[in-house]
């Protein structure tokens, strides 16, 4: 087998190394920065070291050395004396499509943070480090501290608002009366899919906390809002949505919601999972993403074979596997036999 790296940059193998180990210290500095609102005041302009430093309110010294580090991992640019973002580093802006502000946020915050401190727990047990750091699960936790919660919510909702048009559009919903979105947080994908499908009603189906902050607009006329939870009992529907919500679980809790999914589901219709599916060439941020459901909540991110296992023990058929012009692609259940 080869010990060759996949890096086709030819860098020596310890630089290589080293720069992996500062990745680390990298995403701390770009943390701390972002939070002290360093991108923001630099924002599409740029800036001297002195004048953010007075804007912010930040030590000039310190400061000065830690742009120069990020111009190095390719966030900031330097011109004469005066640092503007690179492409790379606008997207640490808090107000610009695709923004990882809210990201940013969370690599700093004690639910993401300290969880990640203990992914050796993780590797030991296979066990959520979430649950082990705070004695409690991760959505528990975010229910009793809105502090957390509420961000969260709303990150789901920006991250969510990129890919609800392309979900809307890539499968025809039309074809259902009703489509409840099932942990369907806020509620911008079934907005999207309400828009785009007027004969459709739609059900909100999420813990309390989400729905009290919905963002369905006018389109909470035609949408039920339902608090429950998915381990007890899903609404009964054509369609039952579900965004980013099986990723978040181990095998078993899946194949219980999932269940409950396929009870509540009318005669010939669909379940729907919007997911990732891991397949090479792997990406970052599917492999990330499976590495960091695993941190926080047991969870995983799965192949089309694994997605195919999970339904049936649910009594679900996968169908099909549905593109969209995104890393989410849409996979469509029936009952099976
Ligand atoms: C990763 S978020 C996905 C939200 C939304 N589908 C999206 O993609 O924007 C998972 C959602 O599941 C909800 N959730 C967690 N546990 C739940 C439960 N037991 N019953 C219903 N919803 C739950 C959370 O409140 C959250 O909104």
């Amino acid at each position: 087998m080869s010990t060759k790296t996949n890096d086709p940059s030819g860098t020596p193998p310890t630089t290589r190394a080293f720069d992996l180990l500062a990745g680390m210290f990298a995403a701390q500095v770009i943390a701390a920065m972002a939070t002290a609102q360093v991108f923001d005041t630099i924002g599409h302009g740029s800036k001297t070291p002195d004048e953010v430093a007075t804007a912010c309110g930040l030590d000039r010294n310190t400061l000065a050395r830690a742009l120069r580090f990020l111009e190095v991992v390719g966030v900031v640019n330097k011109d004469k004396d005066a640092y503007a973002l690179t492409d790379v580093g606008k997207c640490f802006l808090k107000d610009v499509p695709g923004s990882l502000h809210g990201s940013v946020s969370f690599i700093s915050a004690p639910p993401w943070r300290d969880s990640w401190n203990n992914f050796s727990h993780c590797l030991r047990t296979g066990e959520p480090a979430f649950d082990h750091v705070f004695k409690q699960p991760f959505f528990t936790y975010l229910d009793r501290n809105q502090e957390y919660g509420k961000p969260f919510n709303q990150y789901m909702t920006r991250m969510t608002t990129m890919v609800a048009p392309l979900v809307a559009d890539a499968y025809d919903f039309g074809q259902f009366k009703t489509v409840c979105d099932v942990g369907g947080g806020q509620g911008i994908l079934l907005k999207a899919v309400l828009e785009k499908h007027g004969g459709c009603k739609g059900i909100l189906f999420d813990m309390e906390n989400a729905l009290k902050e919905q963002v369905l607009g006018g389109l909470v006329d035609r949408t039920e809002l339902v608090t429950g939870s998915f381990f007890e009992k899903v609404p009964r529907a054509d369609c039952l949505l579900l965004k980013t919500v099986i990723h978040d679980w181990n095998d078993a809790n899946s194949i219980r919601i999932l269940t409950n999914c396929g009870e509540a589901l009318h005669k010939g219709g669909k379940v729907l999972l919007v997911e990732q599916v891991i397949e090479r060439p792997f990406t970052m941020m599917g492999l990330f993403y499976d590495l960091h459901m695993q941190v926080m909540l047991g969870g995983a991110e799965r192949t089309e074979e694994e997605f195919a296992q999970l339904l049936a023990a649910a009594g679900l058929k996968l169908n099909r596997i549905i593109p969209t012009p995104s890393p989410m692609k849409l996979i469509e259940a029936v009952a099976a036999g």
